[in-house]
């Protein structure tokens, strides 16, 4: 398990969760998609006494991302995240990146489907991973950019990480608010699609 911490903050009227992510021993933080209500986040930033460093995104959806304004006027912290999503940030993430953060490290999984740009970010035996994995469902692959195969291939990916590994999802929608890889092998319809015709069926219902 990786020495970052991970706090998750309920962040909107869309279920969104925005993440807190800092090291213990340094102080600095990471702000991971703020969403509507990023003053929330700046609150725990107080309350732990941390020095914002970076804003990470998952994707480029507005519902995740519309507090990054706030996070970079009031935090200065530098925005990263993959280009395809959103343009022009400070570092540009893709597959294998790694981002130092304290004693620790962040490493980067590009998981296009949901989006192009879609990202999970690997913390020891915890990933964050927006709208590409819920508690017993997975992201839209219905919408302008997204691709179901793509987003197949990507969950294909997540199901190798070790059973423990725990998952931090980028809404509120499952029965629980955290859940692992173990437990969406055995309980996420979509994880237990046995084949790419499958998982189209269930997700586009075509
Ligand atoms: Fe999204």
């Amino acid at each position: 398990m990786s020495i970052l911490q991970i706090v998750q903050i309920p962040a909107s009227e869309m279920d969104n969760f925005a993440y807190l992510v800092y090291c213990p021993e340094t102080r600095q933080g990471a702000a991971i998609d703020p969403s509507m209500r990023p003053e929330l986040l700046l609150k725990k930033v107080v309350k732990f006494g941390l020095k914002l460093e970076l804003l990470l995104n998952t994707h480029g959806h507005q519902d995740h991302i519309a507090g990054n304004t706030l996070i970079i006027e009031r935090a200065g912290a530098k925005l990263a995240a993959h280009p395809i999503d959103v343009p022009n940030p400070d570092i540009s993430l893709t597959e294998g990146s790694t981002l130092e953060l304290g004693n620790g490290i962040i490493e980067v999984m590009h998981t296009p489907g949901h989006t192009p740009g879609s990202v999970v970010f690997n913390i020891g035996k915890q990933i964050i991973t927006g709208d590409t994995l819920f508690v017993s469902r997975c992201g839209r692959a219905d919408l302008p950019g997204s691709d179901a195969t793509a987003l197949y291939e990507s969950l294909q990916r997540l199901k190798t990480l070790p059973e423990e590994t725990l998952i931090y999802p980028g809404h509120d929608y499952g029965p629980t608010k955290t859940s692992t890889i173990g437990w969406e092998l055995k309980n996420n319809d979509f994880l237990k699609c046995p084949n790419l015709r499958s998982f189209i069926k269930l997700r586009l219902g075509t």
